[in-house]
């Protein structure tokens, strides 16, 4: 029997969405098909404390001919801050390394980047989007202007520091009222799961907004309020050649999809496939393909739209490189309608990993010089 590919299932962590990912942890895991992999889950507490460290030590551990050298390692853990001596490993611990990774974090330090730098660093192949990827699909802020630059619609918004909000209060005010008027979406710009999101109807409850969004990100969004919308969802899955699902539409039990509405009050319904014209439909799945190249993401993405009731007009509202993956989740759901099963996903997800790792590891991370270049 072929050895079980060993996946190191990361779940929780220093994040507002660290009890979803429990959740979406929880069902992958349960969906992993357990004749073909053996699961290591590991866990990131809220201080960032990580369970189960000695494995994930041991993934970065330089394999060094002289046994005998102490080794430093680096550690994932906030608390050390600095090089730590690794400790010989106990033979339990050489039975378990991980083969790939598959972050299940929500939003910061999992989602943007961070954790996919450790994952380079260690060079193990991971589920997902890379460093940029993941960086660019978490600030709000950076991707609109690359999706403006592709020319994917997005929402007309305005951005500013919270320190330059405490100092020019009135002017940026005055660019909101101007430019966006109301209602208005104030956005912290690095978060999900709408937490520290409001819709401000005055200016009185935009103030309030700011300062709340200011709790979460020194960045902060203000985007034109796309009113009598639809929320369409579509997913894309691959590396160099993404192919998108069957859009899915949320209808929100709240005035907006919060976080109520999207985890507590269970009320908010999916339509899958959305109920879109032919063409809006190829529209979307076309946005989403070219919104998942241009935002530099790889794996798999769940991209956002807003579409307008009466005109049908699609605005892209955000990408998410690590979406929820509880069994209710819409990622692992349309493409369960577009014909790949959950268990089939995870299996295809794991390849891409697996796949660009190994495209990766050959390209060359050293040069030599023909000539002697240097004439010091
Ligand atoms: N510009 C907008 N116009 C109308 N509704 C919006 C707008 N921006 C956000 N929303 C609403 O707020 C929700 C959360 O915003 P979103 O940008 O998706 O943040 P998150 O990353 O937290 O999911 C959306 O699903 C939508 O219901
Ligand atoms: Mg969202």
């Amino acid at each position: 029997m072929p050895q079980k590919i060993r996946v190191g299932v990361i779940f929780g962590g220093r994040s507002a969405e660290h009890e979803v990912s429990l959740v979406s942890a929880a069902s992958v895991i349960k969906a992993l098909d357990k004749e073909k992999y053996e699961v290591l889950p590991i866990g990131i507490t809220p201080e960032g404390r990580w369970l189960s460290t000695h494995e994930a030590l041991k993934l970065l551990k330089e394999k060094s001919a002289v046994d005998d050298i102490p080794e430093h390692i680096l550690v994932p853990d906030p608390r050390k801050r600095g090089l730590v001596l690794l400790h010989k490993a106990s033979a339990t611990d050489d039975a378990r390394q991980v083969d790939v990774f598959f972050p299940v974090l929500h939003g910061t330090y999992g989602e943007d980047g961070t954790i996919q730098g450790l994952f380079e660093l260690a060079n193990v192949p991971y589920v997902g989007a890379g460093v940029l990827g993941s960086a660019v699909g978490m600030d709000k802020v950076i991707q609109k202007h690359l999706l403006q630059q592709a020319k994917i619609p997005v929402a007309p918004a305005v951005w500013f520091l919270f320190p330059e909000f405490e100092t020019h209060r009135k002017k940026i005010i005055g660019q909101i009222e101007k430019k966006l008027r109301y209602p208005c979406f104030v956005k912290p710009a690095n978060m999900g799961s709408s937490v520290g999101i409001s819709k401000a109807h005055t200016r009185t409850e935009l103030i309030d907004a700011i300062f709340l969004a200011g709790e979460f990100d020194r960045k902060i969004l203000v985007e034109k309020g796309i009113e009598q919308a639809r929320e369409i969802e579509c997913s894309v899955l691959g590396n160099d050649d993404p192919v998108a699902s069957v859009p899915g539409e949320i209808i929100p039990s709240n005035e907006f999809y919060d976080y109520d509405a999207k985890y507590v009050d269970g009320k908010s319904a999916a339509v899958i496939p959305a109920k879109l014209l032919k063409l809006v439909t190829k529209k979307i799945q076309e946005y989403a393909v070219s919104a998942f190249k241009a935002l530099s993401c790889e794996g798999m993405a769940r991209v956002d739209f807003l579409v307008t009731k009466k005109t049908n007009t699609i605005f892209l509202n955000e990408i998410n490189t690590i979406p929820g993956f509880t069994p209710i989740s819409m990622y692992p759901k349309l493409w369960q309608a577009s014909g790949l099963s959950y268990p089939a996903l995870l299996d295809k997800l794991i390849e891409l990993a697996i796949d660009r790792h190994e495209a990766k590891k050959k390209l060359k991370t050293s040069y030599t010089p023909k000539k002697d270049w240097y004439k010091g």
